[in-house]
């Protein structure tokens, strides 16, 4: 069993000022995930009739991208390709002070404590990160083949979970790693074809519009997103951005 102390930031909602509190974790077990040690805090808050500490969390297996904290100043935590969720205490030490704080971008104000609003995304997504398909029956499976190299590719791109560690970690508070991922899993593939110039223009407009930075190719986000998404594909992104401007001219 391991005892910690644990600096957590609190903030009562969007508007009113935070502060780090302090809170000893008692009798952890090295084979708890990291959201259930704040679970178990929180269960001593609650018998202690305090208020408890607001994380986001769903699947607790690293696939939903609701997590996500600051752990010692690093998104989801020391360990590269791990969500919050899938991080165990065994990877601390006995007698460790961990600082857990939300999210820290702009464009993700926090509700609560932990909790950040990434409504941002969403837009993303909305301003064009689908395929439009037409009512009927459904196609036949095999009339569009897809070459298994841009199956690959495409995939690759679409283990993205939205979690949002690339914007947090990164110094502009850029999303442009997020952006590039939803763009390039459906312009690679046949089907994401008819729509790839409006989408790309669409999804980099809006994410111009909400409160991220720049890209300066700092690299950061590729190196704590949980899933490994490769910064190439905002090469690939800005290539297409950059034949969208100039269609049809
Ligand atoms: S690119 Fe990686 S870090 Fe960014 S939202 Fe997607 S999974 Fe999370
Ligand atoms: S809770 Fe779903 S990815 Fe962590």
């Amino acid at each position: 069993m391991m005892n910690l102390t644990l600096r957590v930031w609190r903030q009562p909602n969007r508007t009113a000022p935070g502060r780090l509190e302090v809170y000893q974790a008692r009798g952890i077990s090295p084979d708890m995930s990291f959201l259930e040690m704040l679970d178990v805090i929180n269960e001593g808050l609650i018998e202690a009739g305090e208020v408890p500490i607001a994380f986001d969390h769903d699947c607790r297996e690293g696939i939903c991208g609701s997590c996500g904290l600051m752990i010692n100043g690093q998104a989801h935590g020391p360990l590269a390709r791990m969500a919050t969720c899938q991080l165990h205490m065994r990877h601390f030490q006995e007698g460790d002070t961990i600082t857990v704080e939300p999210w820290r971008a702009r464009a993700f104000p926090v509700i609560k404590d932990l909790v950040v609003d990434r409504g941002a995304f969403d837009r993303i997504i909305q301003a064009g990160g689908f395929i439009s398909v037409n009512t009927g029956s459904a196609p036949e499976a095999n009339t569009l083949p897809v070459p298994k190299p841009m199956a690959e590719q495409a995939m690759d791109a679409a283990q993205c979970i939205g979690c949002g560690a690339c914007v947090a970690q990164c110094p502009n508070g850029a999303a442009q790693l997020f952006t590039a991922a939803k763009v390039a899993h459906l312009a690679i593939l046949p089907q994401g074809q008819p729509e790839r110039w409006e989408r790309v223009d669409r999804m980099v407009a809006q994410m111009e519009a909400e409160a991220f930075g720049s890209c300066a190719n700092y690299g950061e986000c590729e190196a704590v997103c949980p899933k490994g998404i490769s910064i190439d594909f905002i090469a690939r992104m800005n290539r297409d951005f950059l034949r969208a401007q100039f269609r049809g001219r």
